[in-house]
Parts: structure tokens; C-alpha cells; sequence
């Protein structure tokens, strides 16, 4: 199966979760942002269709029922006593978001099927607009310190790699025993074969200003040695186990 594909298999199982994610949210950042929290979770859901969409039409061997099922055996959040103060949430989000944007926009400028350089670039807007939509949502709240940004940012980062969107890839594409190890590697690989400097600049840029505007110089430098070195580290990790 092709690299992409592979990707966004992976995708379509974790944007079609979003009503788990949208009832954490709702927990997490409380009832005055239920509306609009549902309106995101709504657009999330769509994200899975519109892949659905597309894999129905690329990928008939995919049966989206049986993947999901598997999916949804893994509980997401269920622990509410480790929920994140709403403004840590809101930057959290933003880093999600962020990613989003570029993961899309990736995968956009690796393949060279139109219909998926489509779909990826309607996406990519729609997480960008989330992304303001989180941001805004976070500068109404008292500002968070630079320690406690740093801090969100780099374990955000860092989860990445969680046993959510690992999972993932494994129900998405295989069968038989789940093994994180390799399924990360598997995952991992693929994702960062995709990003190129300029995807991880535009990511970048945009966490900057969910950091409130333009960061001081030492400021956006620490920013992009936590990016860069989570990410390198990331990479020596993986050993490259193929399909
Ligand atoms: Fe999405
Ligand atoms: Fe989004």
C-alpha cells in the first residue's frame, strides 16, 4: 500500500473520533464554550467523511466500519482528574491545530493525485481557521507564563507520538497483535518522510502567535530548538521496520 495511503487511513479513523474529542473538551474548557466546541467537533467529523469520501473512492479495499471499531476500543480521556486548566488546554489545542494545518498541508505537496491535493487544502484552511478560533478563546483567558507555554508546547509535541494516533495506524492498516514499537515506527516514518523544512516553518509560525504575537528573539529561538530537538530526537529513535 502507498505511503499516503497509508497516512490518511490513519487520518480518516482519527478525525471520525471527534464527538470523544468535543465531549472532552466541552469537560475541559466548561458549558461557555459547549456551542462552539460543537460546531468544531462537527467540522472534525466532517474531516473523517470527506476522507472516507475519497478512500471509498482510492482504497476499496479499506472497510472503514471494521477499522473504526477497532479504534474506538481505546478510551480517549477517560480520566477527567487529568485535565489540563482550560488556558493550557486552549494552547494545547493550538499546537493541535497548528500541526493539523501542516500534516495537511504535507501531505498536500507530497502527492501528486488532484483530488487529494484538493481535499488536503480545504483541510488545511479549515484547521487554520480552528487554530484562530482556539487562539482567540485563549487570549480572553489571563496570559499563561513563558515556563507554562514552553512547557504545554513541548509536552504537546511530545505526544504526538501517543497511543492514540498510534493506535490509529495500526487499526487503520493491519491486522493481528498490536505492538506500539512498531507501530510507531511504522506510523512515525511515514509521517516525517512527508515534512519538509518550509511545513515545519509554517507550523511554527503559527504556534508563535499562540505564543500572544511576536516572541522576543531568544524567545522564538528556545521555541525552535524545543520543536527541532523533540522532533530529531524523534527521528534517531525510529528504526524503520516497513510495512
Ligand atoms: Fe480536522
Ligand atoms: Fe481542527
Amino acid at each position: 500500500m502507498s505511503d499516503l495511503r497509508y497516512l490518511v487511513r490513519t487520518t480518516c479513523l482519527l478525525e471520525s473520533r471527534s464527538e470523544q474529542y468535543g465531549a472532552y473538551l466541552e469537560r475541559a474548557l466548561g458549558p461557555e464554550h459547549a456551542e462552539w466546541v460543537g460546531e468544531w467537533a462537527a467540522e472534525e467529523a466532517h474531516h473523517g467523511a470527506v476522507l472516507r469520501e475519497w478512500l471509498d473512492a482510492h482504497d476499496p479495499e479499506f472497510d472503514f466500519a471494521e477499522r473504526f471499531a477497532r479504534l474506538e476500543a481505546l478510551p480517549y480521556h477517560a480520566d477527567a482528574a487529568a485535565d489540563r486548566a482550560p488556558a493550557e488546554e486552549l494552547l494545547s489545542r493550538c499546537v493541535v491545530e497548528a500541526l493539523a494545518a501542516g500534516f495537511y498541508r504535507a501531505l498536500r505537496d507530497a502527492t501528486d493525485d488532484d483530488s487529494l491535493k484538493r481535499v488536503c487544502g480545504r483541510l488545511m484552511s479549515d484547521e487554520a481557521r480552528h487554530f484562530k478560533g482556539f487562539r482567540r478563546r485563549l487570549e480572553a483567558l489571563p496570559e499563561l507564563s513563558s515556563a507554562a507555554k514552553i512547557r504545554v508546547i513541548a509536552q504537546r509535541v511530545r505526544e504526538l507520538d501517543d497511543d492514540q494516533i498510534v493506535f490509529a495506524s495500526h487499526c487503520a492498516n493491519h491486522d493481528g497483535a498490536y505492538s506500539h514499537r512498531t507501530a510507531h515506527a511504522r506510523y512515525m516514518g511515514r509521517v516525517y518522510a512527508i515534512y519538509r523544512r518550509e511545513h515545519l516553518a509554517f507550523v511554527q509560525s503559527m504556534i508563535f502567535t499562540a505564543l500572544g504575537g511576536r516572541p522576543s528573539r531568544r524567545a522564538s529561538r528556545a521555541i525552535s530548538r524545543v520543536l527541532a530537538g523533540v522532533i530529531s530526537a524523534k527521528r534517531a529513535r525510529l528504526s524503520w521496520v516497513g510495512a
